[in-house]
């Protein structure tokens, strides 16, 4: 392929999968199936990587992340982030429109009305169309610099086209975890072992500050677009048309109102609507729609007089709390759920909430028979979050935590430093074992989706599974013995066991259920070890010299280890013939000649960009910190580079070095 080929096919790569990805993050629409759009990215990717040069500056390849920012960079806003003045009644509201007719002395004006997004707020500047910076608010004057996070986030453009793109402006949204996402999260949490989050605010802001963007990837965010600064409108109206126009996701949810009366209807009309929104919403802004108006009545020292917002309560409602019951999961962790005397609540029926743990119970007081309050935050489960105490009768009696597991009846322990009661009966209590088969054949573990949690249960109550390895011993007339399989659905079940046998070492690194060991641990220990029995024989310190792997997931795998059953049940895994070895290696590697050595790269260069040197870097084994610090060993300085960072590099003693010098290094000279 000549490069000009190269190049013409990569601009038509490069719009036809930003097309597909548009339609489908924020239409809900899709042309092709996933396995064509897979095709179109792979080919994609493959030709970036032969011709980098012709990589476009929206390539939705930066989609991925990979990039690994110590110290995030800080940056002032051209536009300082303000915050809003709140309001709680009708009333408080009125107040605010009555000020606004003042400000604006009697003349005609109208209102914007949008949700208020609960997630955290971003800055995205944009320079000739192409998205340059994304900022968080910080402290409103200067935020940190999460641009390589930001542009993992698939609902925000890296480039703008169309007629009369001015050449540089801001948008300002939202970023957040859909309720989904955050569910999932949360469930995968729990798989491994780990607490849960608590809701998906923190969650996406914890996410955003991360500091490999391909873990922000793999986490989903989404972004609402809700403002527009640095362009010559008349109207925020306007101003949002231009965002759809531009393919940013705006909420379809915003109205723009005569007045008041109709500011305060639409605050009704999504008081209930909001909780079926895939993101968690606390309000409503209201904003004045004309820019000269707004501009008019300014600002007070925190915040613009021309916007408030209005703060919905909570729903709550109050409810018998009949009892409690105790679940075990893989893990033996036990969660204590209350059962409800069944209620109506924010349009569904609530008959059970969350209770979290002991010291939740003990912290709430809890005595069984009480009335008490439940509230549907952004978790898709109600809590309960506090006791109506005037209505409390003799004949209710304290809650006395289980001491014993419900399901075996082992005595329960606790872990110093940890909140949840254990069951330690690992081997013999049932949610624990039918826990760890669920675990083992979900689909990013081993992918056995003709085995469901039904047949699972059935096979354990038979006795022909107890742990994993016995999948791999079944035979016809087991399977023949269970309820509903017939000759066809059971060769469909053997072929899934068999087909297992295939999958890669990381996923079965995964499957096999080391507490604290996710996906992404799994997949960077497989990486770096290559094989379980390296894995096995590690120290504590080789451990811990892995990505990712910090003290807690060192102990754990350490101990998995060290269990005679365990090594047992990995033993017949590997005779029924499970892949326990890799050859992969971290993507496309392409020499060691930078292995242990540290880059800053600032300013601007002759022949790359700044892209192009970090994945270079990468590709042979360096690694890139994004502050100066003792450990960087060197500073890559193009021109223009800020005088801070090349002043304290000085100071440390870090090497400066210029793009020849790097090509030299890289070349081995
Ligand atoms: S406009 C001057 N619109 O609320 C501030 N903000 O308290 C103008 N927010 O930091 C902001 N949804 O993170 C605006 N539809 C919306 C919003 C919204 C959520 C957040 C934003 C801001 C905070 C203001």
């Amino acid at each position: 392929m000549t490069p000009a080929q190269a190049q013409k096919e990569i601009s038509a790569l490069t719009e036809q999968v930003n097309y597909h990805t548009h339609l489908y993050y924020q239409l809900n629409k899709s042309e092709i199936s996933d396995y064509e759009f897979d095709q179109l990215l792979a080919r994609l990717v493959s030709l970036e990587n032969e011709f980098p040069q012709f990589r476009q500056p929206d390539s939705p390849t930066q989609r991925v992340g990979g990039t690994i920012t110590k110290e995030f960079e800080t940056v002032v806003h051209k536009y300082p982030m303000l915050s809003l003045g709140n309001t709680y009644s009708q009333e408080e509201l009125e107040d605010f429109d009555k000020r606004v007719a003042r400000g604006l002395e009697g003349d005609p004006y109208e209102y914007f009305c949008e949700l208020k997004f609960d997630g955290v707020s971003i800055s995205l500047v944009y320079e000739n169309g192409v998205l340059v910076r994304g900022v968080t608010r910080g402290d409103g004057v200067r935020g940190d610099n999460v641009t390589n996070n930001v542009k993992t986030i698939r609902s925000i453009p890296l480039k703008i086209t169309g007629k009369n793109i001015p050449p540089s402006f801001e948008v300002r949204g939202e970023i957040f975890m859909p309720k989904t996402v955050f569910a999932q999260l949360n469930k995968e949490r729990e798989d491994i072992g780990e607490e849960r989050y608590a809701n998906a605010r923190n969650t996406a802001a914890g996410t955003i500050k991360m500091q490999d963007s391909a873990e922000v990837a793999k986490r989903k965010l989404d972004c609402y677009a809700y403002s527009l600064l640095g362009v010559e409108t008349e109207t925020h109206e306007e101003n949002i048309k231009l965002l759809e126009a531009w393919k940013f996701n705006v909420s379809q949810t915003y109205k723009k109102c005569r007045n008041i009366a109709e500011v305060l209807e639409y605050i009704l009309y999504w008081e209930k609507r909001r909780l079926e929104l895939p993101l968690e919403t606390d309000g409503v802004v209201i904003k004045v729609n004309s820019l000269e108006q707004q501009e008019r009545l300014g600002f007070t020292a925190k915040s613009p007089r021309f916007a408030i917002s209005y703060k919905y309560k909570a729903e709550s409602i109050s409810t018998r709390l009949n009892g409690i019951t105790y679940q075990v999961g893989r893990t033996g962790a036990v969660t204590p759920v209350a059962e409800l005397e069944p209620v109506f609540l924010a349009g569904t029926t609530v008959k059970r909430a969350s209770l979290h743990n002991a010291n939740e119970i003990a912290r709430l007081n809890l005595h069984i028979g009480d009335y008490v309050f439940v509230e549907k935050g952004g978790e898709i489960i109600p809590k309960v979050t506090g006791v109506d105490v005037t209505k409390r009768t003799k004949d209710t009696k304290p809650v006395t935590y289980i001491d014993k597991c419900p399901e075996c009846g082992t005595k329960l322990t606790r872990i110093e430093g940890e909140a949840a009661h254990y069951c330690p009966n690992v081997t013999g209590c049932p949610p624990q074992i039918k826990g760890r088969i669920e675990h083992f054949i979900q689909r990013k573990a081993m992918d056995i989706d003709s085995l469901g949690e039904r047949t699972i249960d059935q096979l354990y109550k038979l006795g022909f599974v107890k742990t994993p390895a016995d999948l791999y011993d079944l035979k016809r007339e087991h399977i023949l013995q269970l309820d509903g399989f017939k000759d066809k659905s059971v060769t469909n079940l053997l072929d899934g066991i068999e087909k297992s046998k295939a999958t890669p070492f990381e996923s079965v690194l995964f499957a096999i259920g080391i507490r604290y060991v996710g996906r992404t641990v799994a997949e960077k220990l497989a990486r770096y070890f290559k094989s379980i029995d390296k894995i096995k024989n590690a120290s504590l310190e080789e451990l811990l010299q892995a990505p990712e792997v910090g003290e807690k997931i060192a102990q754990s795998v350490y101990e998995f280890f060290r269990k005679a059953e365990n090594i047992r049940e990995i033993d017949r895994m590997k005779k029924a013939g499970l892949q326990f070895e890799t050859n992969a290696k971290e993507p496309e590697k392409e020499s060691d000649i930078l292995a242990n050595k540290s880059f800053v790269i600032s300013g601007t260069f002759q022949k790359y960009e700044r892209e192009q040197l970090q994945e270079i870097i990468l590709k042979n084994g360096g690694r890139i910190l994004s502050g100066v610090s003792g450990k960087l060993d060197y500073l890559l300085a193009g021109d223009n580079m800020g005088p801070s960072k090349l002043e304290k590099a000085q100071k440390l003693g870090v090497k400066i070095i210029s793009e020849s010098d790097f090509e030299k290094m890289l070349a081995g000279k």
